[in-house]
C-alpha cells in the first residue's frame, strides 16, 4: 500500500516533491481533485465533503496513511473526520502541525503547555477558507504565546496557479504581499499556509524581503512523514503508487510535468 497525498489540485505536488526525495523507497499514490478545485472558496461543509470523499477513496485503493497536503482541507475537514472516527488501520494526517512546530521550535509531539517564542510578529498566507477558520491561530495559540499573527488570504492565486497563468499568480502575491505590509509593515516570518505557494516562494520572498524568514511546508512536511514512519512502520507497504485527477488528465499531466519538469501522468479517479 502506497502512502496517500491529497491536495484538491496541483499545490499538493510540492510536498510530493520532498517527500519523494526524503523518503525514495516509499510509494505515494497522489490524488487531485481537479474538478472541485480550487477549494479555498467553498464553504467549510463542502470542503469536508470533498474531502472526506477522496480520502475514503485512497484508503479504498489500499492507502492505510493519507495526508492532506492542502491547508485548506485540513483546516475544515480534519478534525472533523478524526473526531467522527476513521476505519481501523487507517489513518490521515494534515500539514498545520509541522508547520507550526517549526515555527513554535518544538519538536514532533511536545505538548507542553504554551510558551514565548523567538518571533513575535507573523504573516499568515493562506485561502480564504483556511484564514476565516482561524484554524493556525488555534494550533497556534496551543503551542505559543504572545505571537501577533496578522492574516492575508491570497484570493485568486490558486486559480491563477491551477491555470497555469503564472503572470498573474506572481502578479497577486505582490499585491497581497502589499496589503498585508500595510496591516503589518514589519512581520519577523511568513508562513505560507497553502501547499500552492512554494511554486511562488520565490516571489513571497521578493516582495517581503529577504529579511524576512518564510516557512514553507514540503521539506517541514517531509521530516514529520520520516518520523512518522519510523515510529509506524506498518503504516506503508508496496504501490501502487501514481497520479489520480478528478478533472482532465491530459490537462492535469501538462501543468503538473511543466511545474515538476519531469514527466507525470495522471489517470481519473
Ligand atoms: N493547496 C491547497 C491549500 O493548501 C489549496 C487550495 C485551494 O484549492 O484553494 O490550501
Amino acid at each position: 500500500m502506497a502512502v496517500g497525498i491529497f491536495d484538491s489540485g496541483l499545490g499538493g505536488l510540492t510536498v510530493l516533491e520532498a517527500v519523494r526525495a526524503r523518503l525514495p523507497e516509499v510509494d505515494f499514490l497522489y490524488y487531485a481533485d481537479s474538478a472541485h478545485a480550487p477549494y479555498g472558496v467553498r464553504e467549510p461543509d463542502d470542503i469536508h465533503a470533498l474531502t472526506k470523499a477522496a480520502v475514503e477513496t485512497l484508503w479504498a485503493r489500499g492507502c492505510d496513511l493519507v495526508i492532506l497536503a492542502c491547508n485548506t482541507a485540513s483546516a475544515a475537514a480534519l478534525r472533523r473526520m478524526q473526531e467522527a472516527g476513521v476505519p481501523k488501520g487507517k489513518r490521515v494526517l494534515g500539514v498545520f502541525v509541522p508547520l507550526i512546530e517549526a515555527l513554535t521550535e518544538r519538536q514532533w509531539g511536545d505538548n507542553s503547555p504554551p510558551r514565548e517564542v523567538a518571533v513575535k510578529h507573523v504573516a499568515l498566507f493562506a485561502t480564504p477558507a483556511t484564514v476565516s477558520s482561524r484554524a493556525f491561530q488555534r494550533e497556534l495559540a496551543f503551542r505559543a504565546i504572545g505571537v501577533d499573527v496578522e492574516a492575508q488570504s491570497c484570493g485568486g492565486v490558486v486559480d491563477a496557479i491551477e491555470e497555469g497563468d503564472m503572470i498573474l499568480a506572481e502578479a497577486l502575491v505582490r499585491s497581497h504581499v502589499d496589503a498585508l505590509k500595510r496591516k503589518m509593515p514589519a512581520p519577523e516570518a511568513a508562513v505560507l499556509g497553502c501547499t500552492h505557494y512554494p511554486l511562488v516562494q520565490d516571489v513571497f520572498q521578493a516582495a517581503l524581503g529577504e529579511g524576512v524568514q518564510v516557512f514553507s511546508q514540503p521539506a517541514l512536511v517531509a521530516a514529520s512523514l520520516a518520523d512518522y514512519l519510523e515510529r509506524h512502520p506498518g503504516m506503508v507497504g508496496d504501490g501502487p503508487g501514481g497520479y489520480l485527477t478528478t478533472g482532465d488528465p491530459r490537462r492535469v499531466s501538462d501543468r503538473a510535468t511543466s511545474f515538476l519538469r519531469r514527466e507525470i501522468s495522471f489517470v481519473p479517479a
